[in-house]
């Protein structure tokens, strides 16, 4: 079938809006129908080259949809099922999956090279394979991905809201629930409030934390911010540092989060000095992987006995908190509708991450037309 779709064809490039062939469903495979994707920093790494991917690449990985056929051997949905994609696939059988960290599943190692699990593509053009980002590609309006790619969702639920559970929501919530393990009256410094970043202030805010100070050097930002349940917020690093020092009578943060746009040394030093002895800093947001940008002094790391981490999906198991986000949103204590600041048609994408590298967006969606 043809489907059209926004892709990248090299580094720098704009998105292009193209038609492309799609073949059907192969085996644990499903033809899905996305209505909605959202805008995430990730797919913007792609573009600008800060990480690179095969290309050329159907761009998107947030995305929610309608099952519209199964291959042979699919168990985990059926056709008419809504699902939300998760951005890494789980198999459910791999070390990883068995023991609780789906978010580290082994078919995720392709994600980049974009084909299904069997190492081939499903969609093509002009004679050539395109990839999907992270084996998704919801920039299209239909796709073909893995039935481990998807968690099926309730019915009711608005999927144009509900995409955002696909990456953003959970990433951050997760980074400050699972990876820093924010408890009751904890300090905790969250840098960059982006799609990712507002959702670790929900998640600290929901994890009891009694400071939550948002740090973004633009407004509209920290208001949402305290909007959402931030309790302080800072226009910069130097002036949370001095906050967080007077909210703690000079001790420190429990814990600093990392989700800037593209993470540097200057802002994961920052974190690491906002934190008190025994403190944490996870870094969710990315960087050119061969780019170093962690540069901290390894006697502090000793003696004042800090963790510094890394989290994917904020540690979080998609098939479970998939539907626990959602859960959550349903009984009113995950805000989803307010982090949208606008949608866009597929053929305004590149309208859309301007607007998110312009700051103006908490997170912007693509309504998908059919
Ligand atoms: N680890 C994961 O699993 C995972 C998943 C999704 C996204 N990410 C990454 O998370 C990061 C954030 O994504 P997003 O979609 O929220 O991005 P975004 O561009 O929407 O938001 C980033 C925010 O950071 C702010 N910012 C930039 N530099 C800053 C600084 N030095 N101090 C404070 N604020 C600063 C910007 O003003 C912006 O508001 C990206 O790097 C993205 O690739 C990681
Ligand atoms: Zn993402
Ligand atoms: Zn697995």
């Amino acid at each position: 079938m043809k489907t059209k779709a926004a892709v990248l064809r090299g580094v720098e490039r704009d998105w292009e809006v193209v038609e492309l062939e799609l073949d059907p469903p192969k085996a644990n495979e499903v033809l899905i129908r996305f209505v909605a994707a959202g805008l995430c920093h990730s797919d913007e790494h792609l573009r600008h080259g800060d990480i690179v991917p095969r290309f050329p690449v159907v761009g998107g990985h947030e995305g929610a949809g309608i099952v519209e056929a199964v291959g042979p051997g699919v168990t985990r949905v059926k056709e008419g099922d809504h699902v939300v994609c998760s951005f890494i696939p789980s198999c459910g059988r791999c070390r990883f999956c068995s023991t609780g960290q789906q978010n580290l599943c082994d078919l995720g190692a392709t994600i980049l090279e974009g084909c299904l699990t069997d190492g081939t593509f499903r969609f093509h053009g002009d004679g050539e394979d395109y990839g999907a980002m992270c084996m998704l590609g919801t920039f299209s309006q239909w796709s073909v991905v893995s039935e481990y790619s998807c968690v099926p969702v309730a019915a009711d639920l608005p999927l144009e809201k509900a995409v955002l559970v696909g990456c953003g929501v959970p990433t951050g919530w997760g980074s400050s629930v699972y990876a820093a393990g924010v408890r009751p009256g904890d300090t905790v410094v969250i840098y960059g409030i982006g799609g990712i970043g507002i959702n670790a202030v929900q998640g600290a805010k929901h994890a009891g934390a009694t400071n939550i100070v948002a740090v973004d050097p633009l407004a509209n930002k920290r208001e949402k911010a305290e909007e959402l349940g931030a309790t302080h917020s800072a226009a910069d690093a130097g002036e949370a540092q001095n906050l967080v020092l007077q909210l703690t009578n000079g001790v420190g943060a429990d814990h600093a989060i990392v989700t800037v746009g593209v993470v540097d040394e200057d802002v994961v030093e920052a974190a690491f000095n906002v934190v008190r002895k025994g403190g944490d800093v996870t870094v969710t947001g990315l960087a050119d992987p061969m780019k170093k940008t962690v540069h901290l002094s390894g006697g502090i790391l000793t003696l004042f006995q800090k963790t510094v981490r890394g989290t994917l999906f904020g540690s979080a198991n998609p098939i479970y908190d998939i539907t626990k986000m959602l859960d959550l949103y349903r009984a009113g204590s995950l805000k989803l509708d307010e982090l949208i600041t606008r949608t866009y048609r597929l053929e305004e994408i590149n309208q859309g991450y301007q607007d998110l590298l312009e700051g103006k967006n908490i997170r912007g969606v693509i309504i998908h037309e059919h």
